[in-house]
């Protein structure tokens, strides 16, 4: 299908896999998608398998991204990584403000725009994720909430680098229970994201940004989504954690 915009697929794997079966997927997946050139393909490891995946895919189409990362370049910041040590093992992207960090580490929006502008300054390209919760969908406050989610979480960012930023948006409701946005809620969603975009932005800048839908994407309803004209690309949990089920998914999405 022919898209605006170059689809980006990233499998965020979340707190999975040992060393072993990172390695074990990695290697599957170049096999199942070394012809694929469509799409761009990240994969999200934890972050003790990355530097074993980020060799073992040096050869292959696939691109590394990291979960998340600190807002600070260095120091007295016991746990944390900054965007400078990913770099040292050729991660290209970094998830930003995943629901899941937003409600366990209590991130807020201005700290994702910290976090934004920090990985920016080492070349490192955010995923910016943006969502609404059931009870708020149920009381018609998606629009608000996501609109003040992109407002504050990408708060600072030049245009330059908003084009190089990617959103996600990820209903917080479909993640992770099987019960994925049909692809018209998507789609009018990410309608609403792109025209946030170009009141922050401009026009032109929202044209560019990609937009990714998540939750619960999986083969069966990959195509669907990925056709509406204003869905970008998928990040994706649960499938992600299997060469069959993340290959089905880029290959139907093509
Ligand atoms: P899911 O997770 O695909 O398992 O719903 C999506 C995500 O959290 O990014």
């Amino acid at each position: 299908m022919e898209k605006e915009r170059k689809l980006i697929i990233v499998g965020n794997w979340k707190m999975n896999k040992t060393v072993a079966e990172a390695l074990d997927l990695v290697q599957g997946l170049k096999r199942e998608l070394a012809a694929v050139k469509e799409v761009d393909v990240v994969v999200c490891p934890p972050v003790t398998a990355i530097a074993d995946v980020s060799k073992a895919i040096l050869d292959s189409n696939i691109r590394l991204g990291a979960q998340n990362m600190s807002e600070h370049n260095g120091g007295a910041f016991t746990g944390e990584i900054s965007a400078g040590m990913l770099k040292e093992f050729s991660v290209r992207y970094v998830i930003l403000g995943h629901s899941e960090r937003r409600q366990h580490q209590k991130e807020c929006d201005g700290l994702i725009a910290k976090k934004a502008l920090a990985a920016h300054a080492a070349s490192l390209r955010p995923i910016v994720c943006v969502g609404e919760t059931l009870a708020e969908r149920e009381a018609d406050q998606t629009k608000e909430v996501v609109g003040k989610q992109l407002e504050g979480s990408l708060a600072g960012l030049t245009k330059d680098q908003m084009v190089e930023t990617v959103v996600a948006y990820e209903p917080v409701w479909a993640i992770g229970t099987g019960r994925n946005a049909s692809a018209d809620q998507a789609q009018t969603v990410h309608a609403f994201i792109r025209q946030v975009l170009a009141s922050l932005f401009n026009e032109a800048v929202a044209k560019r940004v990609r937009i990714q839908y998540g939750g619960s994407v999986k083969s069966a309803n990959a195509r669907e989504l990925m056709s509406q004209s204003d869905v970008d690309g998928a990040l994706v949990g649960g499938a992600s954690l299997e060469v069959r089920s993340f290959s089905d998914i880029i290959k139907n999405s093509i």
